[in-house]
């Protein structure tokens, strides 16, 4: 049985994915994912199938032609993390696919602080509706933002939960040349017009000595 590749390429750059996670892709003949994962690897001039919400027709592609072509299906970060993992997992038998892990966004953003995330709630936000996901978290929180639950509408929300003494850092475009990493109190972020990749981590109360 031919298996297809799931392979996490990390947060973005080259030097964050692991070797044997490149060779899957390099060995393939198709690279189906997002316009990012496929830019990654656009120097290996391979076939690509454009990932865009239109996951019925790429999960049907795959299940008529991975006995025919070596597929392999880029995710950003770790693919059990969030990501389409999620359906093919429900749709294919695990001895038909091969996980290659990578590293997760969040891992990278709480290794640029300095920070444990054993102690962390990890969110994504994803598609979610903010009062349902942080109603109640009292921990330090890690979360994944999207085009609508941006740092600016999270830290409006969170400054009318209970949430206003708490400080947050914002962790943009990690592993790229225009990664920013900002500390900041919620009350001061402001709203901006480009959605950017961004992991949002609030500070426990206790740990913040400025505040
Ligand atoms: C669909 S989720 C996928 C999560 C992924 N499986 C992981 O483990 O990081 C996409 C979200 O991950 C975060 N993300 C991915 N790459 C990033 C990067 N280079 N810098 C900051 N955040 C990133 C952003 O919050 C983005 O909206």
């Amino acid at each position: 049985m031919n298996k297809f590749s799931v392979v996490g390429i990390g947060p973005g750059n080259m030097d964050y994915i692991l070797p044997i996670s490149r060779k899957a892709v390099e060995n393939a003949d198709l690279l189906i994912g997002g316009p990012r994962q496929l830019e990654l690897f656009s120097y290996t001039e391979k076939r690509e199938l454009l990932l865009k919400g239109n996951y019925k027709e790429i999960l049907t592609y795959i299940k008529e032609n991975k006995e025919k072509e070596k597929i392999a299906v880029l995710v950003s970060g770790d693919p059990g993390y969030h990501s389409l993992l999620g359906m093919i997992s429900r749709q294919f038998s695990s001895d038909q696919y091969r996980v290659y892990p990578g590293l997760s966004s969040f891992q990278v953003a709480m290794a640029r602080i300095g920070e444990i995330w054993n102690d962390a709630d990890l969110i994504s936000l994803h598609g979610k509706s903010l009062s349902k996901v942080l109603e109640g978290k009292g921990k330090k929180l890690v979360l994944l933002t999207d085009h609508k639950n941006t740092p600016w509408h999270i830290a409006r929300y969170l400054l009318n939960h209970g949430y206003e003494g708490r400080e947050a850092l914002i962790a943009e475009n990690l592993t790229y040349g225009n990664e920013k990493i900002r500390k900041i109190k919620l009350k001061d972020i402001i709203e901006e017009d480009e959605y950017k990749l961004c992991v949002m981590i609030i500070m426990k109360k206790e740990e913040n000595s400025t505040l």
